[in-house]
């Protein structure tokens, strides 16, 4: 008896919350004009088997976009609509099965349609649905995009993921808790390999892959990444296929890491690339440098390039924010070719973005000229800075996206603890989520809503009151917190407090 599934989907557990920014128009739009396309206003926008719902929330919350979504399991549409309705940010959020969503009367046409996480999970049936989906209800200049687990990289995983199913299909643990399932599905794997010499010599690292999953303490994640009816893993020219029989045109990818050709491959393997006349078979051999394991793919409908000039320009209106403490930033960054140096190329940037202050690309390049850095190595830069999630792209968000995103900003730091507890804050500048330790939201309850604000002895009694009224331990260097060493984390904090004011997610008084 295996785990309950509904079309192939497991549903005995909920998803987790987690946040993509690659869902996120803001961050799409500036990859698209990197690369030279013309992004149109995205008014109406689309996500697809959104799990909690916590970046369509988020997304809807920091924009005026008006946003829609879909998941078939209720409870977890119910909890999404609490955050929408609490937010008001006006998301409208059913609880349909892709099939139902597609017959729906009452959608618009979508600027951008995106799933994250969905498509290698489902049945061929429902990615069929997803595509006529796509087909009836993208616009005209519209963007989709698409991640998937991808070819070569998953094909290790592929004999591994099949005994961790059968293992789970053919027998019946109904009596075992859905951990202890998860878990001796593994272990079962590991007895079968350690029995089967021929396969392990033809695959060497099959051991090693599975040692390493068994060392993930989280028996959700993985139920959610293996243990579905359906998985499949594709080639990109499998998803070219079914996309480009819609209209649509590959763009890039949505993984900024993999726009840095430029630190990523050799000087042959830049050669080798650059001699592959189609656009398809040069990507199936960036899978194969890379090994690409998981693909996250930004597809255009009717694609209009910029004349350069006009993508310059475009560029230069652009404004950008370092959403890290100066003394945190990077110095090295990590690349295909291996850990790089780039303190001296990084240092003129640190010296204008180490304010933490928003600034306008144009302001950079104006900066930057006496260094006779231009346009094109400011955007490589900020590429990689961005890759390394220290660097966003930023907007100008209205008085209501303001109010809409402290609304939601009070629900989290509510929850701090509690059912909903999310390590994140956001940040109406960049309208993407900001990691925010639970500790750190503590600080920021005490410091936002009591008077004696600046004081480190009041914010650190406060979180030491919390703690000790829900009975919560927390661990520094061993020990457990005390006002001492709650003070001295304070202090830190409060290094940190500038940051989180420039980027809105707490008011400066
Ligand atoms: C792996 S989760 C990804 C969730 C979310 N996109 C994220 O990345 O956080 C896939 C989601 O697709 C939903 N789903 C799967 N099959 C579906 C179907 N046939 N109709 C609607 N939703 C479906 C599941 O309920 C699940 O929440």
């Amino acid at each position: 008896m295996s785990f309950n599934w509904n079309a192939g989907y497991l549903i005995d557990t909920d998803y987790a919350y987690s946040y993509f920014r690659e869902l996120h128009p803001l961050y799409l739009q500036f990859l698209l004009l990197t690369k030279g396309y013309q992004c149109f206003p995205i008014k109406t926008a689309c996500e697809l088997g959104f799990g909690q719902g916590l970046s369509i929330n988020i997304h809807a919350t920091t924009s005026d976009i008006s946003w829609y979504g879909n998941d078939f399991i209720t409870s977890q549409v119910e909890n999404a609509n609490k955050i929408a309705k609490l937010s008001q940010n006006n998301a409208k959020l059913y609880d349909d099965s892709f099939q139902e969503f597609l017959y729906r009367t009452d959608l618009p046409q979508f600027d951008f349609i995106g799933l994250h996480g969905v498509w290698s999970w489902i049945s061929d049936e429902n990615r069929e649905i997803i595509l006529k989906f796509i087909q009836t209800r993208l616009s005209d200049n519209g963007i989709v995009y698409i991640s998937y687990n991808s070819l070569p990289g998953q094909n290790n995983i592929a004999p591994l993921r099949e005994l961790f199913v059968s293992h789970e299909k053919y027998n019946d643990f109904s009596n075992d808790t859905f951990e202890t399932r998860i878990k001796n599905s593994l272990f079962y794997t590991e007895k079968i390999l350690h029995n089967a010499p021929n396969y392990t010599k033809e695959n060497t690292d099959s051991l090693t892959i599975l040692k390493k999953l068994q060392t993930i303490d989280n028996p959700k994640y993985l139920a959610h990444e293996y243990f579905h009816e359906n998985w499949k893993s594709m080639y990109f020219s499998e998803i070219a296929k079914n996309l480009e029989s819609l209209n649509l045109h590959f763009a890039c990818s949505a993984h900024t890491w993999e726009h840095l050709d430029f630190i990523n491959f050799s000087e042959q393997q830049k050669k080798l690339l650059s001699e592959i006349q189609s656009p398809i078979f040069r990507e199936t051999v960036r899978d194969f440098l890379f090994n690409k394991c998981f693909r996250k793919d930004i597809w255009i409908k009717n694609p209009q390039k910029l004349p350069k000039q006009e993508q310059k320009n475009a560029l230069r209106k652009l404004s950008c924010i370092l959403t890290c403490p100066l003394e945190k930033a990077p110095q090295t960054i990590h690349s295909l070719q291996g850990e790089m140096d780039v303190k001296d190329i990084y240092a003129p940037f640190y010296a204008i973005l180490g304010d933490n202050k928003i600034h306008t690309l144009e302001e950079l390049e104006n900066t930057l000229r006496k260094y006779a850095i231009n346009l094109d190595h400011i955007i490589n830069v900020l590429l990689c800075l961005n890759a390394q999630q220290v660097v966003s792209i930023t907007q100008n968000p209205s008085p209501e996206i303001k109010e809409k995103t402290r609304k939601l900003n009070a629900f989290l730091l509510q929850q701090t603890y509690k059912e909903m507890n999310m390590e994140i804050l956001i940040s109406p500048y960049t309208g993407e989520a900001f990691p925010v330790k639970n500790l750190y939201q503590l600080f920021i309850q005490a410091y936002t809503y009591y008077k004696e604000k600046n004081s480190a002895e009041y914010i650190a009694k406060y979180t030491l009151d919390f703690l000790t009224q829900h009975n919560i331990e927390l661990f520094h260097k061993g020990k457990k917190h005390n006002i001492v060493t709650l003070m001295e984390e304070t202090k830190n904090f409060m290094q940190e407090l500038p940051l989180l004011q420039q980027l809105g997610i707490i008011e400066k008084f």
